[in-house]
């Protein structure tokens, strides 16, 4: 994956930047074009420029980049604006009893009525609506399950066994051909897309950037855990019905198994993942650390509430007949 092209002046000025060697050319560009919002695309594509760092990297950016002090500072304070937008959006939760976890847990996903984005891919979609689903989907499911992976070394017992477990199955068990990322790249290539690594990046807008930035900040800080394993219990809960559509949709339009097969997988395992990550996961880290029960709603309420925006942006777009895309530019 290369950079993209800038959406303002923060990545104009940090794009700029990283293009050369750590140190040539200071980031105070870049810091000085930080307002205090973070809602637009200029701020999200920033944070996840700096996060991009961190997974596969960009192949024009010096990897010595990933630890440059300089970058940490500019992150820390996309990250502070970042946690200020969610604060503000994302509805408040109380810690509860670390028994009453799982059944908050339900009652969050249960009450989230996001837009029917999953019956319009089932019942009405054509294959253009499938692949600009696709093509925002593939920024996180190109890396499916990696955010998460950085909890793995910040718990202990139970909630780790059970994390490494669900992990495992998303990692295809030691097979490549049953990882969920190259479940997904033969669902891209079925449907006529580029799947390599970042291909879309430049076509994605802010609000779905955002979807993979949350999973980043609870990742990469041990303080948010208790919010990363919350998120991936949302994520689990709220999978098997809307996959089960996706799978649906794609039969109707006559796709073959194969390029479905990712959507199929996710009905039988997350059914399977649900019950782990509610249980053992949540129910367990809540048992052990009782005062990061807010924290595990707050990271499922952070999942839900950026899927529900991200759905509604691609749905509006739809039902007005207009690309939920970036219009098409050719990346820098
Ligand atoms: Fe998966
Ligand atoms: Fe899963």
């Amino acid at each position: 994956m290369r950079l993209p092209p800038a959406r303002g002046p923060i990545t104009e000025a940090l794009f700029g930047t990283l293009e050369g060697p750590p140190g040539a050319t200071p980031l105070d560009a870049a810091v000085a074009a930080l307002g205090a919002d973070f809602d637009n695309e200029d701020t999200q594509l920033a944070l996840f420029a700096c996060y991009e760092l961190h997974y596969q990297g960009f192949d024009d950016v010096d990897d010595r980049w990933e630890w440059d002090p300089e970058l940490l500072t500019l992150r820390a304070s996309l990250e502070r604006r970042f946690e200020r937008y969610l604060a503000a959006v994302v509805p408040h939760t109380e810690g509860v009893e670390p028994s009453l976890v799982r059944a908050a847990l339900v009652a969050l996903t249960e009450a989230d009525e996001g837009p029917p984005l999953s019956l319009f891919l089932q019942r009405e979609a054509d294959l253009d609506h499938f692949r600009e689903f696709v093509t925002h989907r593939s920024i996180y499911h190109l890396k499916e399950a990696d955010p998460h992976t950085w909890a793995i070394p910040r718990l202990s017992g139970a909630p780790k066994a059970a994390l490494v477990e669900i992990q495992s199955d998303e990692y295809g068990g030691g097979r490549r051909e049953r990882m969920h990322s190259e479940l997904f790249r033969t669902t891209m290539r079925g449907l006529g897309l580029d799947d390599s690594y970042g291909a879309y990046l430049h076509r994605v807008p802010g609000v779905t950037l955002a979807v993979s930035n949350v999973m980043s900040l609870f990742g990469l800080h041990r303080r948010w855990r208790g919010a990363l394993l919350g998120h991936l219990a949302a994520l689990e809960m709220t999978s098997s019905l809307p996959n089960h559509r996706y799978a649906t949709g794609l039969r109707r339009l006559g796709i073959e198994p194969a390029v479905v097969r990712f959507y199929d997988e996710h009905v039988q395992a997350d059914a399977a993942h649900e019950q782990i990550a509610a249980n053992d996961m949540c129910g367990q880290f809540a048992a052990a650390f009782p005062e990061c029960t807010g924290d595990i709603l707050y990271g499922a309420a952070c999942a839900l509430e950026l899927e529900r925006r991200w759905a509604e942006h691609v749905l509006g777009h739809w039902r007005r007949g207009t690309d939920s895309l970036l219009p098409r530019r050719v990346p820098a």
